[in-house]
């Protein structure tokens, strides 16, 4: 517990005064009053004490924590059938990471895989939140899900409790060390049922280099569509967790996906780059892949402000129909989560976060 709390407190102070500096230094993009800006600057340093008080209420609930909340209340499906919770996560019986060949058996036929990668070439917009989030509430509902990072950061790896020093192989591996060209190369790497209905492909540091190593490769913007390619059918989404930047990793996912979702910081330069980032699309569509199309935007870290409610509007007034109706919550729980190493829905099933991502779940499936 106590190394939960501080790693949390680390995570929190980090975050708030980045966001906090971010809207200063940042040029603007969505013209909004100064007198709006001062008094976001004034919410978010008081936010920053309120996140405080309820980190520390967390403590306290949890220390005196009853019995966890139901799954039930998720999801709007009926009673599910008893799960053992033993039966998911990364690690095996013996202490190491599990692999395909532990995978449990899929009772449901998948239906026609949706390749969807998660991406905006800024950080910290809650592209790997959603990805892990999007991905366990997929799984909860039932599905298959095949989550890729794709990001030398690894935060949808260890987001979901994945120790990196047990990992052999990875995404790294997946693009640049199946020299054979294995097209089952996958399963050497697939790291099977981490949550309910979720498998991952996990990411570590060496993915960096990969950016640089690819240039020199034959089809270097094709390897992860080569390599996922055997296993559409067995997946009903594989979600993709992209790195913030417009290289050959983020074209990979391109060449790859049927689909791009966009998360936008609900904050004052929301719309930067997006230009660009519709530019890219727009060229792998033409050149490599004209199955990809936007899947859609979601609103991410919004907080009840004028700023905020600003920024959710110029972006519809941009994007119409294409941005989700959910819009996703500054939440603490979220934030919390990854140093659990578990989703919001399974960390607190209740929060306000954890119902965000389970109706952004529901208008996924429903735009098909
Ligand atoms: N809705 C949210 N409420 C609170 N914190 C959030 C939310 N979404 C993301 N965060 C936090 O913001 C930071 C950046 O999010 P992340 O998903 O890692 O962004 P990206 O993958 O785009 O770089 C992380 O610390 C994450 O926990
Ligand atoms: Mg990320």
């Amino acid at each position: 517990m106590g190394l939960f709390s501080s790693r949390k407190k680390e995570a929190l102070i980090t975050q708030i005064p980045a966001d906090v500096i971010g809207s200063v230094s940042a040029p603007a993009r969505v013209a909004v009053p100064d007198a709006v800006i001062d008094t976001e600057l004034s919410r978010q340093a008081e936010e920053a004490v309120v996140v405080e008080r309820e980190e520390h209420a967390f403590a306290v609930e949890s220390a005196a924590a009853p019995a966890p909340e139901p799954e039930a209340a998720l999801t709007a499906a009926p009673a599910p059938e008893p799960e053992d919770p033993d039966l998911y996560g990364p690690i095996g019986a013996d202490g190491k990471l599990r692999t395909y060949r532990d995978k449990l058996p899929v009772t449901r036929v998948a239906g026609q895989t949706k390749v969807v990668c998660v991406l905006n070439q800024k950080g910290g917009v809650g592209k790997s939140t959603t990805a892990i989030n999007l991905s366990a509430v997929l799984g909860d509902m039932g599905r298959q899900v095949l989550l890729v990072d794709l990001d030398p950061q690894g935060n949808s790896t260890s987001g979901l409790g994945i120790p990196k020093r047990l990992i052999q192989k990875s995404t790294y591996d997946v693009l640049l060390n199946n020299k054979d060209g294995d097209p089952r190369y996958l399963e050497q790497v697939i790291i099977p049922d981490v949550v309910k209905g979720v498998d991952v492909v996990p990411a570590t540091l060496d993915l960096a280099s990969a950016e640089l190593e690819l240039v020199m490769e034959f089809s270097r913007e094709s390897r992860l569509k080569n390599a996922l390619g055997a296993y559409l059918g067995r997946y009903d989404y594989m979600i993709i967790d992209c790195p913030p930047s417009l290289g050959l990793l983020t074209v990979n996912a391109l060449v790859a996906a049927d689909k791009i979702l966009t998360p936008i910081q609900c904050e004052f330069y929301a719309l930067e780059g997006l230009t660009k980032l519709l530019e890219t699309k727009d060229r792998v569509k033409k050149t490599i892949n004209p199955r990809l199309d936007m899947l859609g935007i979601v609103m991410t870290m919004y907080s009840r402000t004028n700023l905020a409610d600003q920024v959710v509007e110029e972006v519809r007034k941009h994007f119409g129909n294409l941005v989700f109706d959910t819009v996703i919550p500054r939440n603490v729980k979220i934030s919390e989560a990854p140093s659990f190493g578990l989703p919001v829905t399974q960390h607190a099933p209740n929060s306000k976060g954890a119902q965000a991502y389970v109706a952004l779940a529901k208008e996924v499936i429903a735009r098909g």
